[in-house]
């Protein structure tokens, strides 16, 4: 019997590139097909076996903590901890010292999204029988500049790993996912900040490359977003809502059409309407006289009259009229989008700070 690994989730961090959304909210609340992407990473820690999470929060803690409770939904027990500035991933790992004690564990950044899970690289980890010491998991990608980066030898060990390099010497970029048996607690006590003022965990990592300690990578094949940009949520929506499955459990009346794969949840209301799926409408959201096209959100409680909405995100509460067309948009909660006549015929704008707006 293996010892089971614990799980440490990052759910702090500000979210700037995501703004004006993460103005209000937090980025690991952000829904794909209606879901917080942190709500993917929990189910598949929980699918991997982790039962026990501790989980860093920071400025966002009310509204995190109020979403994911005491973590029973998931089948975990999650216990908090502040973190009240954002000092790095490995003071991350600083700071849940106590509640990982001396058991593996894996590190999961909330604003990852893994199509696949992470099952098998738990698995593998957990029946290690090598000494493997860590486990990084690494994905190509065409701006490593943006991400840690490693250097992996001939026969897949990694030699060097550097924290957003200007030069990157490989395109394997460090996912949000790590596995580390307890050397790792050292090696977090032994480094220095780096120049942005943050204990990276990559620079750890690399201490305990440097200290004769085993890391091993392994390169996620499916697909991992790091979902910081809205582009990254717009590409993460879409690919969620290709693997749903039809369920209408909301009111279509006799001259809406539903087709193919479409969600709509309870007190949803189709009212002379078109709705192509993929698509996902929240409870209670009412869309009349309108067209919904393949990979859009509609939150709960949103309403679009008169509207075409496609390739979209639309939260809570929001209302769209008359609009043609809304595409490849991420509307946030509460916000009214709407076309009118009245007199001067102009845009009309009330519009928070970072965010952005595309006429034609
Ligand atoms: C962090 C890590 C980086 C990793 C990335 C993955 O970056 O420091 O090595 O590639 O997550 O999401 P951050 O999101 O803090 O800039």
């Amino acid at each position: 019997m293996v010892n089971p690994i614990k799980g440490l989730v990052l759910a702090g961090g500000t979210g700037t590139r995501l703004r004006p959304i993460t103005h209000t909210s937090a980025k690991q609340l952000v829904p794909l097909a209606n879901k917080p992407i942190l709500f993917y990473g929990l189910e598949s820690l929980a699918n991997a076996g982790v039962t026990e999470i501790a989980m860093i929060v920071g400025d966002t803690r009310e509204e995190v903590m109020a979403a994911v409770g005491d973590g029973s939904l998931f089948g975990l027990k999650v216990t908090y901890i502040h973190q009240e500035k954002p000092l790095g991933l490995a003071h991350c790992v600083l700071m849940a010292r106590d509640i990982l004690a001396d058991s593996d564990f894996i590190m999961y950044l909330g604003d990852n999204f893994i199509r696949d899970g992470v099952e098998s690289f738990v698995e593998s980890f957990s029946y290690r029988t090598d000494g493997t010491n860590a486990q990084i998991l690494l994905a190509r990608v065409p701006d490593p500049q943006r991400f840690g980066v490693a250097t992996l030898d001939n026969e897949g060990n990694v030699v060097y790993l550097v924290e957003k390099p200007k030069d990157p010497k490989s395109n394997l970029a460090l996912v949000g996912v790590y596995l580390f048996d307890s050397s790792i607690h050292e090696a977090v006590k032994s480094i220095v900040p780096s120049a942005r003022g943050e204990l990276e965990i990559t620079d750890a990592i690399q201490w305990l490359i440097n200290n004769g300690k085993k890391v091993k990578a392994h390169i996620v094949e499916g697909y991992w977003k790091d979902l910081g940009e809205p582009e990254a949520l717009l590409e993460g929506n879409r690919l969620v809502l290709e693997s749903i499955e039809r369920s209408i459990k909301g009111n279509v009346d006799e001259s809406s059409t539903l087709d193919g794969r479409v969600v709509l949840e309870a007190g949803a209301a189709v009212v002379r309407s078109i709705i192509r799926g993929p698509a996902v409408i929240g409870k209670d959201a009412v869309i009349t006289d309108s067209f919904i096209g393949p990979f859009t959100s509609v939150a709960a409680n949103c309403v679009i009259e008169s509207s075409e909405v496609e390739h979209s995100i639309i939260l809570n509460g929001s209302r769209i009229t008359n609009i043609h067309r809304l595409e490849g948009s991420i509307i946030g909660k509460s916000v009214v989008v709407a076309k009118t006549e009245r007199r001067p015929l102009a845009t009309r704008l009330v519009v928070g700070d970072h965010s952005r707006i595309d006429l034609v």
